[in-house]
């Protein structure tokens, strides 16, 4: 049984991070002219209201994407996706992973999106009817990603974002990285993942450190957590299978600012290599 609406989280800080990561590594597939796939295996509810009950109950974007959207480091071509989505000036409408995605594709390039929940995947089919290449898959997406792998063309890139509500999640996310990676080794894989006050994220990137996968690079945000504070999520960060080149120096120059901006004066951000060349 899911129970996680990712409708209540929508335009926090872990989405900033998420979606200008991707937006960068699409900007970088988009740099040549032939043909991508991008595979998103837990696509949400693509498009999300921030005056809705649940986004107001949380009031997170308010602390994530309403901080940063006239940030001058924020991704230019991120912004743009959210601009497009408010055309008249006020930011109600965030766009989530596979409308992010939608913005960069190209005639030649292949979405496919993933979701299980019934309600999201309504969503999903109804937000992309008019979508050109656009297969939505309604699925468990741990089964069906290596269903689908490699894909045509074998160029592009795997978002895996798990709402990660059972502890087994993470080992499941760091197998389904495993398994993707032996069937196509030249694909892009960006992982989200939440840094929590009690750690257990470790696991995931424990397992992948010790995968023999090569090229692995982290890029974390988080605040420190308070004396008292024993469980929540104090940050997050994006572990990344082969990522574009100099992906990592640009999101060192820009990371460490946003991350203030959404977490605190005294937040700040990582990027680096778990696994080299
Ligand atoms: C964090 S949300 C996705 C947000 C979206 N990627 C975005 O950035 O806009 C996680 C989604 O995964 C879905 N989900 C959970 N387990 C899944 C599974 N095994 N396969 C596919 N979707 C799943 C949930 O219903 C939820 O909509």
């Amino acid at each position: 049984m899911l129970s996680y609406r990712h409708a209540f989280h929508a335009g926090n800080h872990a989405d900033v991070i998420k979606h200008l990561t991707q937006a960068l590594i699409l900007e970088a597939l988009s740099k040549k002219a032939k043909p991508y796939c991008y595979i998103d295996t837990h696509a949400g509810g693509v498009l999300y209201d921030l005056d809705s009950e649940e986004a107001q109950k949380t009031g997170e974007a308010e602390q994530g994407i309403c901080q940063v959207i006239d940030h001058p480091l924020l991704p230019q071509s991120y912004r743009q996706v959210i601009i497009d989505y408010n055309s008249d000036g006020v930011l109600q409408v965030y766009p989530g992973s596979p409308a992010v995605a939608q913005a960069f594709q190209r005639e030649q390039d292949h979405l496919i999106l993933m979701e299980l929940h019934n309600n999201e995947v309504a969503n999903v089919k109804r937000e992309t009817r008019y979508w050109n290449n656009t297969s939505v898959h309604h699925r468990d997406s741990f089964e069906g990603l290596p269903a689908i792998l490699p894909p045509t063309p074998r160029r592009g890139l795997v978002l895996i974002d798990p709402s990660y509500e059972i502890k087994t999640d993470y080992t499941k996310t760091a197998k389904a990285v495993k398994n993707a990676y032996k069937r196509w080794a030249t694909g892009i894989y960006a992982v989200w993942y939440p840094i929590l006050v009690d750690d257990k994220s470790r696991i995931l990137l424990d397992e992948l450190e010790q995968s023999g996968i090569r090229r692995i690079l982290i890029a974390e945000i988080s605040r420190e957590a308070g004396t008292d504070e024993t469980f929540g999520m104090i940050g997050s960060g994006m572990l990344l299978v082969n990522p574009p080149y100099q992906l990592d120096e640009q999101l060192q120059e820009i990371l460490p600012e946003l991350a203030q901006a959404m977490l605190g004066p005294d937040a700040k951000a990582s990027v680096r290599w778990l696994v080299g060349e």
